[in-house]
């Protein structure tokens, strides 16, 4: 299955819902967040937040740069009651995001994109620390 450009721009669209997205539930999940253990992953979940919107930026410009139209649309959002139901939606979406970029990485290289795959393997780069500070959060 070779890719194309057209078929990569469509990818990156999606991803860039999904950044989207991740940035509104992170600041969802760090306000409804409650109780004195979880004060330090309600810092990072900020944090995690702020990265998740510099991404949707990186995203939106490489789109453009290929001559696509970057999305305006925002993915699902979960949200939950429960502390550790919200940090396993996240490390959900975390884990689902490290899978996507992977696979974005060596479909960006298939098309000799090497600025693209740099740009998507620092983004990768920071989508495995969101994951490990997730799990550390829910003792894995
Ligand atoms: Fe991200
Ligand atoms: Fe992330």
């Amino acid at each position: 299955m070779a890719v194309t450009t057209e078929k990569l721009v469509g990818l990156l669209n999606m991803d860039l819902e999904l950044e989207y997205s991740a940035a509104i539930q992170y600041i969802n999940h760090a306000a409804v967040m409650t109780g004195a253990a979880y004060g330090d992953i309600i810092k990072e979940l900020r944090i995690h937040a702020n990265e998740e919107i510099q991404h949707a930026m990186i995203l939106s410009n490489q789109i453009d740069y290929l001559g696509g139209s970057p999305s305006i649309n925002v993915g699902k959002i979960l949200t939950s009651m429960d502390n550790d139901e919200m940090l396993q939606e996240d490390l959900d979406g975390e884990e689902d995001a490290i899978k996507r970029y992977r696979a974005r990485i060596a479909q960006a290289e298939e098309l000799k994109e090497f600025a693209l795959a740099q740009q998507l393997r620092n983004i990768l780069a920071v989508e495995q620390e969101h994951a490990m500070d997730l799990k550390q959060a829910l003792g894995k």
